[in-house]
């Protein structure tokens, strides 16, 4: 069974912030978006003629995994061990490059909502493309909840100490 990993909560102590980031976001990402590549690259190769398949798919998501691992990074290296160091005055926390970097990761996200036709299935989906779906579907709103919870919570405690 898998353990839910639950939100400690927007008043939670930042060190248990970045903690939660870290299994719940960062983590599984690392494990899901390989998983991702290559069950897009079946369903790319197999329905390579049907104008509903999604197209550019697996480009888009190699894209994002190369992105994503340079973003999380950066957190890590920058904020999250400093943090961990006792050294949150932020001074040399580049919060304004990882928002930027956020951005780029939510046009990736609408353009892979594009190429999915809004994540719509066919009638005729077979599973592989229905697992594919599902899974897209999984990492938008993870994704989203991940930059949300950075954006809102993480980065302004830093930026308001710097
Ligand atoms: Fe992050
Ligand atoms: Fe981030």
């Amino acid at each position: 069974m898998i353990r839910p990993i639950e939100f400690p909560g927007t008043d939670a102590p930042t060190p248990a912030l970045i903690a939660h980031i870290m299994e719940r976001y960062h983590e599984t990402h690392r494990r899901e978006l390989p998983e991702l590549i290559s069950l897009g690259r079946k369903v790319e190769t197999v329905h390579a003629f049907d104008p509903n398949a999604p197209h550019g798919l697996t480009q888009a998501l190699e894209a994002l995994i190369v992105d994503l691992e340079v973003h999380m990074r950066k957190e890590e290296a920058n904020v999250f061990a400093a943090v961990g160091a006792g050294h949150s005055e932020g001074a040399d926390v580049p919060i304004a490059a990882l928002r930027h970097d956020h951005s780029g990761q939510e046009a990736t996200l609408n353009k892979i909502a594009a190429i999915t036709h809004g994540f719509r299935l066919p009638s005729y989906a077979c599973g592989s493309w229905t697992r594919l779906y599902a899974g897209l579907g999984k990492l938008v709103e993870d994704l989203d909840e991940h930059m949300f919870l950075e954006d809102t919570v993480l980065f302004p405690r830093l930026e308001g100490a710097a």
